[in-house]
């Protein structure tokens, strides 16, 4: 592995399991201490800049956000010389303006996953690391992803607080307004700990979000599948835009 060109980490969620226009070169599976990431490395150049790619529920789609193992993704990244990370994140909508099919960039986060190995040092208590986690997303990768957007002209919501449950099952509406009060306004299940071990790993990490669906109870619709999936086709194009156009920044 070449380590010395400048690397962007790519993860790519539900409705991004591969990028059509990636030129890959290097198909990379990593052995990492806690196991396989949920899929091999796709290294390539997008937007002239150096790329590895992970689909984070794997490829195809088949490891649900409690199972996917977080700690074998984000070490793949550091094994490949990995610096930024853009995570794309399929979401519910909470804030009333976050309209399905919008693009959101968090600025905050609320964790209500459990039992999810959360940090690179578990069982190491000769080294308890806490890191500071004040602000969980990198302002440097949100500031290209901002200016990305404002380039090609695509809305994108600045700012927002990401509420990260633990699935699979989506909320119920008293989940939602418990959310709400919390001050959230996007709910997905992967922002976590996915943010906080590359923050313990030292890499710049931002998430760029797509809103798929209003939160449970947000109307008076129960949410299916195929709604996501509309909001998601009707979005994806514009998530492509914005990371093409950031990775050309870079
Ligand atoms: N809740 C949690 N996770 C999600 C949702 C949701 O409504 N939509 C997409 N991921």
């Amino acid at each position: 592995m070449d380590n010395t060109e400048s690397i962007w980490g790519i993860i790519g969620g539900t409705g991004l399991t591969a990028i059509e226009s990636l030129v890959v070169d290097e198909t990379w599976m990593p052995e990492t201490p806690w196991g396989a990431p949920s899929a091999p490395l796709h290294m390539g150049h997008l937007g002239g800049q150096r790329v590895a790619f992970l689909a984070r529920h794997g490829d195809p789609h088949r490891i649900p956000p409690h199972r996917v193992n977080y700690q074998a993704n984000i070490d793949a990244f550091r094994q490949a010389g990995v610096d930024r990370i853009i995570a794309v994140n399929a979401v519910g909508a909470i804030h009333p303006a976050m309209t399905p099919a919008s693009l959101v960039l968090p600025d905050q986060l609320i964790d209500y996953t459990w039992g999810r190995s959360s940090s690179f040092h578990d069982d190491n208590l000769q080294h308890t690391v806490h890191v500071d986690f004040t602000w969980p997303y990198a302002e440097s990768v949100r500031q290209n992803l901002m200016a990305a957007a404002a380039a090609r002209g695509v809305a994108l919501h600045q700012g927002g607080v990401y509420a990260c449950t633990q699935g699979p099952r989506l909320e119920t509406a008293a989940e939602i307004r418990r959310l709400e009060k919390d001050g959230a306004d996007i709910v997905g299940m992967t922002a976590m700990p996915e943010a906080v071990l590359a923050r313990e790993a030292d890499l710049d990490y931002a998430c760029l979000a797509l809103v798929v669906n209003w939160a449970a109870g947000k109307t008076s619709e129960v949410i299916t599948m195929d709604d996501i999936h509309t909001n998601l086709n009707a979005g994806i194009g514009r998530v492509l835009q914005v990371l093409e156009t950031s990775l050309s920044r870079a």
